[in-house]
């Protein structure tokens, strides 16, 4: 199974985030991320042995995070052969020493996290061509959002519609 962790997040956050969907929509034709499949992916593992789903609610489960007040203040894309368009996240030493952990601990245990540099982003858009936008025009006021668990997630893919389900999520705790 194709599996990885992310922050997921609650009604209210994701109205926030698809209304800045909607602006890129109308910059023009893309890709756009179903509403069910907003998430700030942690970490990405690729394929994983069914058998090993306790291990990772082990290892979750022994990661202590605090609920964390992200902000929501930047846009901006990816650019391969064709543009990822996403909204990101105010730089935030907690998410950063959180991300960090989990991916120590998965690297220990054997897995295989994705290696590349972490940065927290949502993706809202694949396969766009509309070059520079003013992020300002997609993003005209910053919020906040509470993140207070992560969640194993698998992804049906290759499926005709990316598919998200959430396996299990862990909850934020104290020291
Ligand atoms: P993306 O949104 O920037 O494409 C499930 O595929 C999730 O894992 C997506 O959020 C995706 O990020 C993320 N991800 C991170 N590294 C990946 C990789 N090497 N291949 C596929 N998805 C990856």
């Amino acid at each position: 199974m194709r599996l990885f962790i992310s922050i997921n997040f609650d009604e209210e956050t994701k109205t926030k985030i698809l209304k800045v969907q909607r602006r890129l929509k109308e910059k023009g034709r893309g890709r756009f991320a179903s509403p069910d499949n907003l998430h700030l992916t942690l970490a990405f593992l690729g394929d994983v042995d069914d058998a090993a789903v306790p291990e990772l609610r082990a290892i979750l489960g022994s990661i202590v995070f605090p609920e964390l007040s992200l902000c929501f203040d930047r846009t901006g894309c990816f650019r391969r052969d064709s543009e990822l368009w996403w909204i990101g996240l105010a730089e935030d030493p907690a998410l950063m020493r959180l991300q960090k952990e989990l991916v120590s601990k998965l690297a220990d245990a054997g897995f295989r996290p994705d290696a590349k540099r972490f940065r927290p982003h949502i993706t809202l858009a694949r396969d766009m061509y509309i070059g520079r936008t003013a992020a300002d025009e997609l993003l005209p006021e910053s919020f906040y959002a509470v993140a207070d668990h992560i969640s194993l997630m698998q992804s049906n893919y290759p499926a005709k519609k990316i598919e998200y389900t959430e396996l299990f999520r862990v909850d934020s705790k104290r020291e």
